[in-house]
């Protein structure tokens, strides 16, 4: 089986650990996009555009049977676009898990923290539309701008990444907030601050575990057998922050290159 998963950066290797966890005998082929990021102060029409050049990539370069779509804001843009155009692979996405979170909260308030696009999105809206029939929640929405970079940089223990989480985080906070979606695969990469700041016993919601246990399935339904070792290529198309890389995938076997796309 061989996987390609891309994201603008380094979010979406939380996805990929998550993988490295229950998926063997394959090979996976990771782009992080940095030449581009971050994605989710772009236009639709830009997202969509790398995200087609990046799946044709794949396929060419590596023969993939499944795609990872490994980033809320090019699910949004792109995902219908990649189903309808690579119709011989498995194609998997990735939306904020709005879904868990109304199910698990007690105070029926649920913050997401997303990227600009992603909020902005006919995808997200749609989600949150056909959830509300479920439970009565009210959500605190939060464009997270430059969060992205900061987490790129590396810059997780900072003054200025903690002041920022601050200011968006404090009216959640007052508001009783007891669980907040991470609406990006970046952030899981800040969840020991955000925790820190809401101090509560605050529920995070991630779809790593989600998405990996998605490509088990469908991989064993198209015969794939779970045994043996698992190889991670990952290529970036910009400046990457190789210890980050490191710190997110510990212990597991990775070659690192450059690529333009
Ligand atoms: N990791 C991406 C996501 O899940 C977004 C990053 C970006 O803005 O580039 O939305």
């Amino acid at each position: 089986m061989k996987v390609g998963i891309f994201d603008s950066g380094l979010g979406g290797l939380t996805v990929v650990s998550a993988i490295s966890e229950i998926f063997k005998g394959a090979e996976i082929f990771y782009i992080a996009d940095t030449a581009y990021a971050p994605y989710g102060e772009k236009t639709p029409e830009e997202i969509l555009n790398r995200c087609d050049n990046i799946t044709k990539y794949l396929i060419e370069k590596h023969n993939i049977d499944a795609l990872i779509v490994a980033c809320n804001t090019a699910t949004s843009a792109a995902i219908k676009y990649l189903r309808n155009s690579f119709t011989n692979l498995i194609v998997i996405g990735t939306e904020p898990g709005i879904k868990p979170a109304i199910l698990i909260t007690k105070s029926l308030k649920v913050g997401v923290l997303a990227t600009p696009a992603t909020l902005k999105g006919s995808k997200y809206q749609g989600l949150v539309n056909d959830l509300s029939n479920i439970k009565k929640v009210q959500l605190f929405e939060q464009a997270c701008i430059g969060l992205v970079e900061q987490i790129e940089k590396g810059e997780i223990n900072s003054e200025k990444t903690y002041q920022m989480l601050v200011k968006w985080l404090n009216p959640m906070k007052k508001n009783s907030v007891d669980t907040i979606v991470l609406g990006c695969t970046h952030y899981p990469l800040i969840s020991s601050i955000i925790r820190k700041i809401m101090q509560e016993n605050i529920n995070l919601i991630e779809t790593g575990n989600a998405i990996a246990n998605r490509l088990l399935s469908l991989s064993l339904q198209k015969g794939h057998i779970n045994q043996g070792t698992l190889n991670i290529s990952i290529c970036h198309t910009g400046k990457i922050n190789i210890n980050m890389i490191e710190k997110i995938l510990e212990n597991k076997n990775i070659q690192i290159r450059n690529c333009t796309i």
